[in-house]
């Protein structure tokens, strides 16, 4: 009787121990996603590896009619603005030069890769090609010198500090802030176009650079331009439902000249990608001042993001105001951004699981076969499903190198947030 008993306890123990322990978390998708991306590079970096350019693209067709049916617009008037396309090299990878807008991405890439895993190779691939970049810390042409430089010299600083590393980032930093305009409040996006003084949201996430800057140097100059500029942008780039515009030009009093959306549906649309810009670019405001009205407004954009995505998967179509058709394209890059913003959103505010619980949606499913490349496919892309400028018939359902970049930010940031190790996954 009494063993019986015992038995009975201990079985009973057994259970009870079991219904407790929670079932292990599956972490197969960020294996798969680490893996894919760390052979992926290699195996661009082999096809790449005597050349001065660095990945980009897919080079895509369109058909006209599409395009039309997408943007609502007559074709005649359409067909006179697109650009004629190199037909040749469809479906070839699109190189780019160091001073294009994307060119520290790939290096980039490389960097989160390396810290991911600890493949030296990978390391030795970021050094190469972030040293490619060294002489954009003269250029003074454009406002993407964050971009350019923050995610290739800015990441080498943190995974491999060097002497220099600072002052090529405080020589890129002046060369931004050069572009500030006192009397505007914000520093100049393009220097092309119709526009007197046009801004573009993107050009929110250049600030990190600027912050970086400040930080390295102890010179509050920058930081203080940064945030001078995210006001500004605050007051005049949204709608009452914190949408956001994609060009505000500004005339020379700082008063509004346009209202304009140019790689958007129309003035009126919410840009996909712009909208994971500004999310992305005010929660990093938040984080290097702490003022809370940064921290309040990127709430009410992540909010405003979550309420438009309609697509079973959250990858967004490439505006939110584009037909809502099986044909339309996505845009992956857009869900990448929205992917690693929110996982730092969901560490800042008390009810962060829900902004969690959506990235980590949007990274399963980029990791599925539906959007994560097969090694040696994808011209060695990681990502596939991006769209660049549809309205200028440019890079529509192709890969794009920052897809590649915040998707795998996102992965170390989530890998961070759960204290995992890859030799552990
Ligand atoms: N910064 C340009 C773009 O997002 O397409």
């Amino acid at each position: 009787m009494k063993k019986n008993l015992f038995l009975f306890a201990s079985l009973l123990a057994i259970v009870l121990v079991s219904c407790k322990t929670p079932p292990k978390e599956d972490y197969s998708w960020v294996k798969k996603g680490i893996d894919v991306a760390s052979a992926q590079l290699k195996f661009t970096t082999t096809e790449i590896a005597d050349s001065a350019m660095l990945p980009r693209s897919i080079w895509v067709g369109y058909e006209m009619d599409f395009l039309c049916e997408q943007l609502g617009r007559d074709s005649m008037t359409f067909k006179d603005s697109l650009r004629l396309k190199p037909i040749q090299r469809l479906g070839q990878r699109r190189l780019a030069g160091i001073y294009d807008w994307t060119s520290g991405f790939f290096p980039g890439t490389l960097w989160y890769t390396y810290e991911l895993t600890g493949d030296n190779a990978l390391k030795q691939q970021a050094i190469k090609f972030t040293n490619l970049l060294y002489p954009v810390r003269k250029y003074t042409g454009t406002h993407d010198l964050g971009f350019m430089m923050n995610c290739s010299f800015g990441n080498a600083g943190r995974l491999s500090p060097s002497d220099t590393i600072p002052s090529i980032l405080q020589q890129t930093a002046d060369n931004l802030i050069s572009r500030y305009n006192p009397q505007i409040g914000a520093i100049r996006s393009w220097d092309f176009g119709k526009w007197n003084f046009p801004v573009i949201i993107d050009n929110m996430m250049n600030l990190d650079l600027l912050f970086n800057v400040s930080k390295l140097t102890g010179d509050p100059r920058y930081k203080d331009v940064a945030i001078k500029h995210a006001y500004k942008t605050m007051k005049y780039h949204f709608r009452p439902d914190y949408s956001s515009y994609h060009v505000i030009s500004y005339n020379d009093d700082g008063s509004v000249e346009y209202r304009n959306t140019h790689q958007g549906k129309n003035d009126e649309s919410s840009w996909a990608r712009g909208q994971s810009w500004a999310v992305y670019g005010y929660i990093s405001c938040y984080r290097e001042t702490g003022d809370k009205a940064f921290l309040d407004f990127a709430v009410n954009i992540a909010d405003f993001i979550m309420s438009r995505v309609k697509t079973d998967d959250l990858i967004p179509l490439w505006d939110y105001d584009a037909p809502d058709t099986p044909e339309t394209p996505r845009d992956a890059s857009a869900a990448s951004i929205v992917a690693s913003a929110f996982i730092e959103l969901s560490t800042i505010v008390p009810d962060g699981g829900k902004y969690l619980d959506y990235a980590v949606t949007i990274m399963k499913n980029l990791s599925s076969d539906a959007y994560l490349a097969k090694v040696g496919e994808n011209q060695g892309f990681i990502l596939m499903h991006s769209t660049g400028s549809l309205p200028n018939g440019s890079e529509i359902d192709t890969p794009l190198n920052y897809a590649d970049y915040y998707y795998m930010e996102a992965l170390q940031r989530y890998m961070e947030l759960k204290g995992l190790e890859y030799k552990d996954l």
